[in-house]
């Protein structure tokens, strides 16, 4: 955290160790993360939103450091699609230019999700979800056909209790509109992996219970699907001890895993103590994605933490990410 930021520096050690790179201090002339993840056949990503284009500390060490982008909001439902049949891709394809520019690889975020979703969407008659669903992706992947890595195809769609989220999509079609979701998502762009990505599924629990007998149910039915995305919006010091087993579990269905989301808050003001946690919280989580073979990467949520979206929603919490506000 005082040069790259600590749990950078354990990062870049972790990822150094197995490539036969020099472990020494990471920086601007050292090996980048991109680099390092890249040796190791994985990709270190991270996520960014319009308006960050316009900060060039927060953009130089995005096109550096890391080899993946996720657009923070601009591919969301109220961005593309803010009202029926209208749609507006101007933010994402700014964020997909700079991707571009960088040589970095993009995962689109996200089609079918019950937040950000305007309101014509819930209001529609559930006869009516079905088509402005399928309409909705045919058009967005189609629009970014050939340009993206990955799709997250739906986000979020389990409660805790592994139930099934009762929004707009699930209330007018029952379980089955994530197959539909991912058939529409297959025919509009066959080249992109397609995701079902969600938060508190690392560990083994209800919830990652639910999501790993859907998989299996897709997988069974030959339904496309490529992998699941785990948020991994962690709490310092509470990476679950299953995290591994679990990504195992998943990948023996024969899809891949990724990590999606990762940040790691902290009750602020952040202590030494808390942040040597947080280095090796964020050491157990690059570990975790290199000993699962079919790990396809990580990405973090956000470049620094002035980027964060921790402290506008758990206030009292912050320091999540591996870059300090001056990155
Ligand atoms: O665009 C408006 C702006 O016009 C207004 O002035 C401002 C005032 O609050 O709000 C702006 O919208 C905000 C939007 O981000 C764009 O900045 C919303 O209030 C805010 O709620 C929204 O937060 C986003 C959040 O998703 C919403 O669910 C975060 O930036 C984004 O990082 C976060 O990302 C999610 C993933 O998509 C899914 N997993 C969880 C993750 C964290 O919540």
């Amino acid at each position: 955290r005082r040069a790259l930021g600590a749990a950078a520096v354990t990062a870049v050690v972790a990822l150094a160790a197995a490539t036969f790179l020099p472990t020494g201090q990471a920086g601007a002339a050292g090996p980048s993360l991109r680099s390092l993840a890249e040796a190791k056949g994985i990709y270190f990503g991270t996520a960014i939103t319009q308006s960050d284009l316009n900060n060039s500390s927060l953009t130089a060490v995005a096109g550096s450091q890391f080899g993946m982008l996720t657009p923070g909001n601009e591919m969301k439902w109220d961005t593309t699609e803010p009202s029926r049949g209208s749609f507006n891709f101007t933010p994402a394809d700014r964020i997909v230019s700079f991707a571009q520019d960088h040589a970095m690889k993009l995962r689109g975020h996200t089609l079918v999700w019950h937040n950000q979703l305007p309101s014509w969407v819930s209001s529609l008659p559930t006869t009516q979800v079905k088509a402005a669903m399928e309409n909705h992706i045919t058009t967005e992947v189609s629009h970014y056909k050939g340009k993206l890595y990955a799709w997250d195809v739906v986000n979020e769609l389990f409660n805790e209790d592994g139930s099934y989220r009762s929004d707009a999509f699930f209330n007018a079609m029952g379980s089955g509109y994530v197959a539909d979701a991912l058939r529409t998502a297959r025919a509009a762009d066959p080249d992109a992996k397609l995701y079902l990505n969600d938060y508190n599924i690392e560990g083994q629990n209800a919830k990652s219970d639910a999501m790993y007998n859907l998989v299996k149910s897709l997988k069974a039915q030959g339904v496309p699907l490529d992998g699941v995305g785990f948020q991994a919006h962690f709490i310092l010091g509470q990476v679950p001890s299953s995290f591994k087993a679990n990504l195992q579990r998943f990948t023996a269905l024969g899809v891949n895993v990724a990590i999606t989301e990762l940040d790691d808050r902290v009750q602020l003001p952040a202590t030494g103590a808390a942040l040597a946690q947080q280095a090796s919280d964020y050491t157990a989580v690059i570990n975790t994605c290199l000993a699962v073979p079919g790990c396809a990467g990580i990405t973090q949520w956000g470049v620094g933490d002035a980027d964060s979206w921790i402290p506008g929603t758990f206030p009292g919490y912050g320091a999540a990410t591996m870059y300090d506000a001056n990155y």
